[in-house]
């Protein structure tokens, strides 16, 4: 089984990708769940903020409600934002972890906005609506420097990048399998 991390600006379309992947897997006669930030930030993440250190806390406690799905054999899309390199590269130590970077221009992003977040984040900084501390306008997104796969969703339909997306799920799951059907029959 693997364990998808995203990791992209909001509305980049994980949410988006992580539904239809999943359904084509479920299709298929795979188990596949969404872990997404924003659910979880309605429940068990819900004391959590922004802050660096909240949103590191935010990942890793997704992170572990994922890791029980794994062991359900269950395929996992971490829907989140994720923007430190260091926490996602502390992730990928696990071999059933893969990344996937969810890479669209700030500047589209702006032009969609379809939960007007971006809007809010560029008030000005003494309108009481203005969102601080908002990835990606004034609040890091570290670019990652070791994703095992890109897609662009600015400039890919969202039927191809679902597809690309679905294909390297497949090879991976299948990789990861026999990896652990060897160490088994090795012990
Ligand atoms: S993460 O940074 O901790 O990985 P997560 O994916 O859980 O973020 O949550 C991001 C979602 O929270 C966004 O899609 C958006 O709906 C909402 N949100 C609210 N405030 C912010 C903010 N300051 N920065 C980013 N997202 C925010």
């Amino acid at each position: 089984m693997i364990l998808v991390q995203f990791t992209g600006l909001s509305g980049s379309g994980k949410t988006t990708l992580a539904e239809n992947v999943r359904y084509l897997l479920i299709e298929n006669g795979y188990k596949a769940e969404i872990v997404d930030g924003d659910v979880y930030r309605k429940t068990i993440c819900r004391d959590l903020g922004f802050s660096k250190d909240d949103r590191c806390e935010n990942v890793r406690r997704l992170f572990h409600v994922g890791r029980n799905f794994i062991e359900n054999d269950t395929i996992v899309l971490m829907s989140v934002i994720n923007p430190y390199e260091n926490l996602r590269n502390e992730l990928r130590n696990y071999e059933f972890v893969r990344t996937v970077f969810l890479d669209c221009s700030i500047e589209n992003l702006i032009k969609r906005d379809p939960k007007g977040l971006y809007k809010k984040a560029l008030l000005p900084d003494n309108d009481s609506n203005k969102i601080k501390n908002f990835t990606g306008i004034s609040d890091v997104f570290e670019i990652p420097t070791k994703a095992d796969l890109i897609l662009k969703t600015d400039s890919e339909t969202v039927s191809f990048s679902t597809n690309k997306l679905y294909e390297f799920i497949i090879e991976n799951v299948s990789y990861v399998n026999s990896g652990t059907i060897e160490l088994k029959s090795n012990l």
